[in-house]
């Protein structure tokens, strides 16, 4: 199997691709989170929960140590604090993207630099690339990641970096789009390609982030595929959950060795 990976359009090597993610996120930080509850009519605030409620073991156990990558604006990351114990260890919430990164430490970030009160579980903000995480090896009890990994240069770097830092038994978690099939897939992908485009740049003042975004759902291996870069990664009990008739899932395995 060839390397994977996201291609915005003009990227030339895995290096231009992550810069132009990068400076993507950063330019559309201040109206992501509009965008994001528009464009889903609000159900990617269920697909978080959804995601958040499969790990809700880990989650419960104040000693657990958490990673929350390619965390943005924060959604995903609130959606795991609303299962962690008071007084838990935080969960860190990294990114690359500083200007996203800096509007979800608003939110999630310890009392005093986030909305959190005293004594609220809290996440601390990490500003990182998923692919060279500053994080010692076999030190992290769950990875997840909403939404980001699709838009990383190299998939199956990504899953043998998340595996390196993930304990042995510890679970990775990653929701993200994918494309539907049959009649409805025919639909959506009306939508997706055509009208959501439209809409993003109406509210954006962009094109190039709501191109980028059906085209990189396009780019991204289809479930059969993706399992199996899970499986060859190390992966133990690689499955996929369709959510919303497949609109997005969760895949989910765990560090075999
Ligand atoms: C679509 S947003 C998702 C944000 C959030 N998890 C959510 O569910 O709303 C994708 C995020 O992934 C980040 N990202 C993409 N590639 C990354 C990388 N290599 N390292 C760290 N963050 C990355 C982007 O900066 C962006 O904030």
């Amino acid at each position: 199997m060839t390397t994977t990976g996201t291609k915005p359009a003009g990227a030339k090597d895995e290096a231009s691709a992550a810069k132009a993610v990068q400076q993507m996120f950063d330019s559309i930080a201040p109206r992501y989170d509009l965008l994001n509850h528009v464009l889903s009519a609000n159900v990617d605030r269920l697909w978080w929960w959804r995601a958040a409620r499969r790990f809700r073991a880990v989650l419960a156990d104040p000693d657990a140590a958490i990673l929350d990558i390619c965390c943005g604006t924060g959604d995903m990351t609130m959606a795991l604090l609303k299962r962690r114990p008071r007084g838990a260890r935080p969960i860190v919430a990294a990114d690359f993207s500083h200007e996203m990164l800096a509007r979800g430490a608003k939110k999630f970030g310890a009392p005093g630099v986030g909305a959190r009160a005293a004594g609220e579980p809290y996440a601390m903000p990490l500003e990182a690339d998923a692919l060279h995480l500053p994080i010692e090896s076999a030190s992290l009890d769950l990875v997840i990641s909403a939404f980001g990994f699709r838009n990383l240069a190299n998939y199956e770097a990504g899953l043998r970096e998340f595996h390196r830092v993930l304990k042995q038994g510890g679970q990775l978690g990653i929701l993200d789009f994918s494309e539907p099939g049959g009649l409805l897939g025919k639909a959506y992908a009306v939508y997706f390609r055509r009208v959501l485009p439209a809409i993003g740049r109406a509210i954006g003042g962009k094109a190039g982030p709501y191109n980028y975004l059906p085209a990189s759902v396009g780019n991204f291996p289809p479930p059969a595929e993706m399992l199996a870069l899970m499986r060859g990664a190390g992966y133990a009990e690689a499955v996929w959950q369709p959510y919303t008739f497949g609109i997005a899932g969760l895949y989910t395995g765990a560090r075999a060795l």
